[in-house]
């Protein structure tokens, strides 16, 4: 197994058992805005995972949701959110996952989705295909919009949820349901192991979604930002699909931006 893989499932498997035993715990919450909110979890597991990748790669950067970004030596940094789905676990919903992507070049090369609750594991490393649980996965064959399950997120700021609402609205009448689990990571690694047939949202973070990201393209699906264009971790959009039922959902989220 690459070094670089092991060390990422290594943090992972370490912040996710860090998570799992503080679960349902009474936790103390701080506001990052009115409803964007951190946990002592949040900071604990981002420490156990900066303290084994930056152990283990001190030249390399870092970008990490709560502690943000450390530039390194190289040209290669870690993409990390320690608890995606922060407000499901401060809910005791046990819908969440530690998201670890590494970047080399501008590209993510390989990326980790650990689930500890369900004790799933999603890895993909570029060119290689993704696993689960070290099985390979893949997307749906789902071709229309009409028996697609779909799953969406809503922004934290308030002022975007009108219009997001009016695209989910439109959603709801086309496809067979609609689903919001709370976390984007496992809603890329769902549509991967075709859960899920396709995901949209705007407001996303490089964070949220970078691994996902991979985990999605290596499983054979496909992921744009709103006009269709190549996705980009850090412009914060993305339509995912398992390729078939792209087209539809592009007709949706373009037409919805004007
Ligand atoms: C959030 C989750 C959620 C998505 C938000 C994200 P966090 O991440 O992924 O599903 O709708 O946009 O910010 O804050 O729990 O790490």
């Amino acid at each position: 197994m690459n070094t670089e893989l092991e060390a990422a499932l290594g943090a992972a498997h370490a912040a996710g058992e860090a998570l799992r035993d503080g679960f349902g715990l009474r936790r103390q919450v701080r506001y990052k805005g009115e409803v964007d909110l951190v946990t002592e979890m949040d900071e604990r597991a981002e420490e156990i995972i900066r303290e084994t990748l930056l152990g283990a790669y001190p030249s390399y950067g870092m970008l990490a949701e709560e502690g943000g970004a450390l530039r390194g030596e190289v040209d290669a940094r870690w993409i990390v959110d320690p608890l995606d789905g922060t407000t499901n676990y401060a809910h005791g919903l046990p819908v969440f996952a530690v998201s670890i992507a590494l970047e080399k070049a501008g590209e993510v090369v390989l990326g980790v989705v650990h689930d500890p609750m369900r004790e799933e594991t999603f890895v993909a490393e570029r060119g290689n295909g993704t696993a689960l649980n070290g099985e390979p996965i893949g997307v749906s064959r789902t071709d229309e919009l009409v028996k697609a399950l779909v799953v969406t997120g809503f922004p934290y700021d308030r002022d975007e949820v009108p219009a997001a609402l009016d695209l989910f609205g439109r959603f709801s009448m086309l496809a067979q349901g609609m689903r919001r689990l709370g976390s984007a990571a496992l809603d890329l690694c769902y549509v991967a192991a075709g859960r899920l047939d396709a995901y949209y949202e705007r407001g996303i973070h490089a964070w949220d979604v970078a691994a996902g990201s991979l985990i999605l393209q290596e499983a054979g699906g496909m992921i744009t930002d709103y006009r269709g264009n190549p996705f980009e971790i850090e412009r914060g959009e993305l339509v995912v699909s398992n390729g078939a039922l792209h087209p539809a959902l592009v007709e949706l989220t373009s037409e919805h931006l004007g």
